[in-house]
């Protein structure tokens, strides 16, 4: 089965669930013979972002790098899954300007709940002020103001999700039902 390809952007702070959606979601897609890539943040920073770090002009040059990528591989039919906290708005935007069929998708979660969870203790660390701008503590994070999907994973399991997010794609012609 082929579609037209699309990049789904998840946006939303470090914990909120991006990486784990994004894993699932691949995964079903490809079961279903969709081709699909997940760009994950932290997989991204090790390789096509290595040396970049957290101000907002890397993080801006980290959003970019990973947009370029997800329009070329949408552009040949691929579903491309961004999951990168990607705080800034105006980036988004910009992105959403120039690859075709981007679907912005907010994870939501609590600033509260993410820091109860602290997957990679790296709340703990930034709380503590051992890291500094840290998205939500003492970096900024703008949520988007209309994303195409809200997923609210602090009231939703990762099953229900990934669901959402496949009728996105399915309502938006991009895969078939
Ligand atoms: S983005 O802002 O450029 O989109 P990205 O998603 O690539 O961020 O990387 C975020 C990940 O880097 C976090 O999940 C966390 O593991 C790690 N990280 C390290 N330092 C920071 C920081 N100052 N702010 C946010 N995340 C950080």
């Amino acid at each position: 089965m082929s579609g037209t390809g699309a990049t789904i952007w998840l946006t939303g702070l470090s914990g909120a669930g991006k990486s784990t959606i994004s894993g699932l979601l691949g995964e079903r897609l490809s079961a279903i013979g969709q081709q699909v890539e997940v760009l994950d943040g932290d997989e991204v920073r090790r390789n096509l972002s290595a040396g970049l770090g957290f101000s907002k002009a890397d993080r801006d040059t980290n959003v970019r790098r990973i947009g370029y990528v997800c329009r070329l591989l949408s552009r040949n039919g691929v579903i491309a899954i961004s999951a990168a906290i990607s705080p800034y708005r105006a980036v988004r935007e910009e992105l959403k300007q120039q690859i075709p069929n981007f679907l912005e998708v907010y994870i939501d979660c609590p600033l509260k709940t993410c820091i109860e969870r602290d997957v990679k203790g790296l709340y703990a660390r930034a709380l503590r002020g051992e890291i500094p701008a840290f998205t939500g503590v003492s970096d900024p994070y703008e949520a988007p103001l209309n994303p195409d999907l809200i997923i609210s994973t602090d009231k939703e399991t990762v099953e229900a999700s990934v669901e959402k997010i496949t009728y996105l794609l399915i309502e938006r012609g991009h895969i078939n039902a």
